[in-house]
């Protein structure tokens, strides 16, 4: 922090000098003690303070001075730093002086001509102190307002987020009560096949329902840092290519041809095994999904000295501008929807940022609107 400074004006040198040479001894290195011999000297000297970003915790002025006047330089200057204090310094007792100064300049103190040197010494002491104080002050209401604020947005992100998760579990709760009534009612007279189908629907909203279930449950130790990880060496290449013959059927379904590319033998990076393949099980997963039919994914793995990196890169509908900032948000369902009648809860790649944080990695998204999107993680190299 730069020194701060302690301006005394005075039109008369001698006392002037001497007031400085009191601070001074008084106040040793902590303060500077810089004076203006007029008012207009003082404002130049104040503004150019203050745009330097220096504390003024204290202006002490003389009152009476040819052209401007103590009390009206106190005014100018509490127009441009209201947090100074001020202290007047008048020869014959000026009360009208002291009582302007105090209404428009809220002045600290005013002293009488000549002064006592304890007490000035002990005004200006004090003034020092109770400047100083005030700061500390309004910075603690301002941590604390910071604070509240920062509480009050996670408590309403954390609203906003069980209203959606009871959204997303009342509609297949209501699928499965309406479809376990009818089999009830009309056991009788509809065909097994028909109960088999609405038993299978019955089975496929309970999934859904387990599926937002369980996101929650890892959202929630995520962030309550309960997640336990065992950050391990580990071989990306290999466990993305597992996942890459894991969705090759799921994937011919749609016609898409997925391929995995890497000119590495190894790459291995820290990750936590079960966070890694929840990741890339999304990301792949998210491409299949959001990719129409007759397209390409390509899964390709590299490295550098800091990093291996995977990439998933789809031929589908990509993502505007607009949805990329969004992306990996929770519950956010954007404009590609998928394409072959798959779930969609919208908390996958909000999952994937947690974890891939929790992981010291990254994630982004790479993508120009109908050019098909490209999801890339980073890991700490081993
Ligand atoms: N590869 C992609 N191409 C285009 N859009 C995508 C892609 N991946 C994700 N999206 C868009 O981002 C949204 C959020 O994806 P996210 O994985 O978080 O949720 P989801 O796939 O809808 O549900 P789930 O929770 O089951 O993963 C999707 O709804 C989709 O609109
Ligand atoms: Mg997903």
């Amino acid at each position: 922090m730069k020194t701060p400074v302690i301006v005394c004006v005075d039109d008369e040198k001698t006392l002037l000098w001497s007031l400085q040479a009191e601070l001074m001894h008084a106040l040793g290195n902590d303060y500077l003690i810089e004076t203006a011999e007029n008012g207009d000297d003082a404002l130049e000297l104040i503004e150019e303070l203050l745009e330097d970003g220096i504390e003024l915790p204290l202006v002490i002025s003389d009152q009476r001075m040819p052209g401007m006047k103590g009390e009206e330089l106190l005014q100018k200057i509490h127009l441009i730093a209201p947090n100074t204090l001020k202290i007047l310094l008048t020869g014959v007792a000026n009360i009208n002086a002291v009582g302007n100064a105090i209404k428009n300049a809220n002045l600290y103190r005013y002293i009488a001509k000549p002064w006592d040197q304890t007490d000035l010494l002990m005004t200006v002491r004090e003034a020092i102190h109770s400047y100083f104080q005030k700061q500390e002050l309004a910075q603690f209401y301002a941590d604390l307002e910071k604070k509240v604020a920062e509480r009050t947005q996670q408590l309403q992100e954390k609203n906003e987020f069980l209203s959606m998760a009871v959204h997303d579990l009342k509609n297949p709760l209501t699928a499965i009560q309406g479809f376990s009534e009818m089999i009830k009612r009309h056991f009788d007279d509809i065909p097994k096949e028909t109960v088999i189908e609405f038993a299978d629907h019955i089975f496929i909203s309970s999934w859904q329902m387990f599926e937002v279930i369980k996101s929650i449950l890892d959202i929630n130790a995520l962030e309550a840092g309960k997640m336990a990880l065992s950050i391990k060496k580990i071989d990306i290449r290999e466990i993305a290519e597992w996942f890459v013959n894991h969705y090759t059927e799921r994937a011919k379904a749609k016609n898409i041809i997925l391929q995995f590319q890497s000119q590495e033998e190894q790459c291995e990076a820290m990750a936590d095994e079960k966070s890694l393949r929840q990741v890339l099980d999304n990301l792949i997963s998210n491409a299949i999904k959001y990719s129409p039919h007759d397209k390409h994914i390509f899964v390709r793995v590299s490295k550098n000295d800091k990093f291996v990196r995977c990439e998933i890169q789809d031929e589908g509908p990509g993502l505007s501008e607009a949805d990329q900032e969004k992306l990996f948000g929770q519950f956010t369902r954007l404009t590609p929807k998928p394409t072959g009648d798959e779930h969609s809860t919208g908390l996958g790649l909000f999952i994937v940022k947690k974890m891939m944080e929790s992981m010291q990695g990254k994630v982004w998204c790479e993508s120009v609107l109908g050019q098909g999107a490209t999801f890339i993680v980073e890991f700490p190299v081993a």
